[in-house]
């Protein structure tokens, strides 16, 4: 099956893993698509949009407190930052300016906008080394020879650690532990419990924007998966489900429908879902545990004033050796 990204001008293979994902998991019962395949380009942009948003409050309320509490990283100048997942949000250049490394590895799987995105900061940045890796950060990645010999800050915010499962989440922290090495400190963003209130809205906003970018994958689905998934017939849903502490987002079908993907027959009926994200949102004690189970020791952490979401800085324990 071949893709076309809008732009491109060229045809390339759509990702098999993509495929497996989107066949097993439309098979599968309950209906889940991992949120991962949200990130093509419109995926990304809009992503991007949703953190403008006024109801959206963790990407603001992460950058503020980052600006704050940036002096009291203590992070020697010279070492090299490496960030999980997009480099493009404003949180970036506040962290490079106030610690002021040699080289910033951004690590994204949308290669078009990790270049675009490490291309902006080598511009607002040209004292830092700025070398950009294009891969999925579930999968363990080579760092550049560049950064083999500095002091690495690992950068994980947006609390992107949310949207995976407790055991992704506890290997992604030990995969970035092997990665970064002895000595390494980690400074992540986690989301808070509070609210639905204030959860479901920022999840299902007033301009649609969230529904955009949630059916925006079976838009992806039906352009490079050769899908005729009638789009009109899928509802934007973002639940609060206080036992998984997360917010869920599933895409409710709102009449009976059959539709292929790749020549593979599908039917739904009106009111079943397809599960596409989980954003877990943590307690205090919750965080620190996880960090530790992925090999990570907490040293500090800050919270904005309304406790709403917090920064955690750690550092990698000493691996066990020898008996
Ligand atoms: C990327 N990630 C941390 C976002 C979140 O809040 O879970 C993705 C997102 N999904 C809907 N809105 C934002």
């Amino acid at each position: 099956m071949l893709k076309q990204e809008p732009g491109d001008g060229e045809a390339t293979l759509a990702d098999p893993h993509f495929r497996a994902d989107v066949l097993n998991g439309i098979a599968a019962r309950p209906r889940a698509i991992p949120a991962r395949w949200f990130y093509d380009r419109r995926g990304s942009e809009l992503f991007e949009a949703i953190t403008a948003l006024p109801e959206y409050y963790p990407t603001r309320t992460e950058a503020e407190l980052l600006g704050t509490i940036c002096p009291e990283l203590d992070v020697a100048p010279g070492a090299a930052v490496v960030e999980f997942g997009s480099g493009s949000s404003a949180k970036t250049p506040i962290l490079l300016r106030c610690i002021d490394p040699a080289a910033y590895v951004p690590i994204d799987i949308s290669g078009d906008f990790l270049r675009q995105s490490a291309r902006d900061l080598a511009d607002a940045f040209p004292d830092v080394q700025v070398l950009p890796l294009e891969a999925d950060f579930l999968r363990p990645v080579p760092l550049p020879n560049q950064v083999a010999d500095l002091p690495k800050l690992g950068f994980f915010p947006g609390s992107t650690i949310g949207n995976m499962d407790a055991y992704q989440a506890v290997d992604l922290l030990r995969a970035m532990r092997t990665w970064l090495g002895d000595g390494a400190k980690l400074l992540i963003g986690m989301d808070r419990v509070k609210s639905p209130d204030i959860l479901v809205p920022a999840y299902d906003d007033a301009q649609g924007v969230t529904a955009a970018f949630n059916l925006n994958l079976l838009e992806r689905i039906n352009r490079e998966l050769g899908g005729t998934i009638p789009v009109d017939a899928f509802h934007h849903r973002a639940i609060w489900n206080d036992s998984a502490s997360r917010i869920e987002m599933h895409l409710e079908a709102t009449r009976d429908i059959a539709f292929e993907v790749e020549g593979r027959p599908f039917a739904m009926r009106a009111g079943e879902t397809i599960h596409t994200e989980n954003s877990h949102k943590y307690g205090e004690r919750g965080a620190r545990l996880m960090l530790r189970a992925g090999g990570w020791t907490p040293v500090r952490e800050w919270s904005d004033s309304q406790g709403w979401f917090s920064l955690i800085l750690a550092e990698a324990q000493p691996l066990a050796r020898g008996p």
